[in-house]
């Protein structure tokens, strides 16, 4: 199988990912933060240590103000439901997934600006500046998009956010472990992550950071293996937010997921990924009857392409790729129903290829060849 479903998840693991949950799951996997017994407290420490490679990489001031969640889902709601009050107004922009723009749909009593995207699928300063309000509390954003992969300017957003006293969050789904983020040079208060993506955790993994002096009320109540007799939710960082057993080889795992690209090199993933990118645009150029989506750059972008093959549906596209040619990858919607009014695929969907670190040449040229036969 050539696999160009990353942005879904990425596949396969790294080794020693997959070495150390087993080490976990065979020797210690014990619960962390409820007994006092050795097994428990390797098991403490190997979590702590994931939230001191995680404040590390993303150069955030303290590694207990990282909420471990299941997934970039649980984290945007947590935020979004844990800090918005009715009153309050929230911009967000056109590029969001689902797990942002309908935790905001479902509140009750805050006003939302949708900043829009160009078919292109960018969104602009100017633009989220002019929808901000007196009773704007939160701005939030994707930093890339999973439909198109244009990358928003999330510093400078944030660097707007300074200026006028609101919140800014980045929903990094798409750009954690595939472009820099430095949570303090770009001006990042909180800032929602997956670990199963691009920093090669397991699914099950993800986590909100919340920078010191912002509090949010919990998304759910029950364990936390702290202040047991008091019947109320503690609000201590980081266990009154992580309420029930976490997810510790999952949490080892992303913790050596986030130490792979530590080894790697961050720019030479992104650089392989770029190459790559450019590699699957030029080609597709060359193919008439294929339509390409997104900024025409691949630098402006992470590592996705969008596109229809004319006269095929995209999920018949995605079919085929998939039957006859053992290619990966997802078609519709992807959960981002407004990028795709933006780009103009509305009615249509798209097909969505995201290649990875473990993309070789070779793929590229099957895939190639494999939409050539498809459009042709
Ligand atoms: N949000 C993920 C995607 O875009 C699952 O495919």
């Amino acid at each position: 199988m050539i696999y160009l479903d990353n942005a879904a998840t990425t596949f396969p693991k790294p080794r020693k990912v997959v070495a150390e949950m087993t080490d976990c799951l065979t020797h210690y996997c014990a619960n962390p933060g409820r007994s006092g017994h050795d097994m428990a407290s390797k098991m403490a420490s190997r979590i702590y240590e994931t939230r001191e490679t995680i404040a590390d990489f993303f150069n955030m001031t303290d590694p207990l103000r990282i909420v471990f969640t299941a997934n970039a889902t649980e984290s945007l709601n947590l935020a979004i439901k844990g800090l918005l009050k009715p009153g309050d107004h929230v911009v967000t922009t056109a590029m969001e997934h689902n797990s942002v723009l309908r935790p905001l749909k479902e509140m009750k009593g805050i006003r939302v600006t949708v900043v829009p995207a160009d078919k292109n699928g960018c969104v602009f300063v100017r633009d989220i500046e002019l929808a901000i309000s007196p009773s704007t509390k939160l701005v939030v954003c994707t930093h890339s998009s999973n439909v198109t992969g244009s990358i928003l300017p999330i510093k400078e957003i944030g660097s707007l956010c300074r200026k006028k006293r609101i919140l800014f969050m980045a929903d990094a789904s798409q750009s954690a472990g595939a472009i820099p983020i430095d949570i303090q040079a770009q001006n990042i208060d909180i800032l929602a992550c997956p670990g199963h993506k691009s920093l090669f955790g397991p699914p099950g993994t993800g986590f909100l950071y919340l920078r010191p002096g912002i509090d949010v009320v919990p998304l759910k109540e029950g364990g936390t293996g702290t202040d047991s007799a008091n019947l109320y939710q503690p609000r201590y960082f980081p266990e009154g937010y992580e309420a029930g057993t976490l997810n510790g080889p999952g949490i080892i795992g992303l913790r050596e997921g986030i130490r792979f690209i530590e080894e790697l090199g961050l720019k030479t993933i992104q650089q392989w990924e770029q190459h790559i990118i450019e590699m699957l645009t030029d080609g597709i150029g060359n193919l008439p009857n294929i339509q390409i989506y997104g900024p025409d750059q691949p630098s402006k972008k992470t590592a996705i392409i969008a596109f229809n093959i004319k006269g095929m549906d995209c999920e018949t596209a995605a079919y085929e790729l998939n039957k006859r040619f053992g290619i990966a990858v997802r078609a519709g919607y992807h959960c981002a129903p407004l990028a795709h009014k933006a780009i103009g695929t509305y009615g249509t969907g798209a097909v969505r290829m995201s290649p990875g670190i473990f993309t070789t040449e070779e793929d590229i040229h099957k895939t190639l060849t494999a939409l050539q036969k498809l459009s042709g």
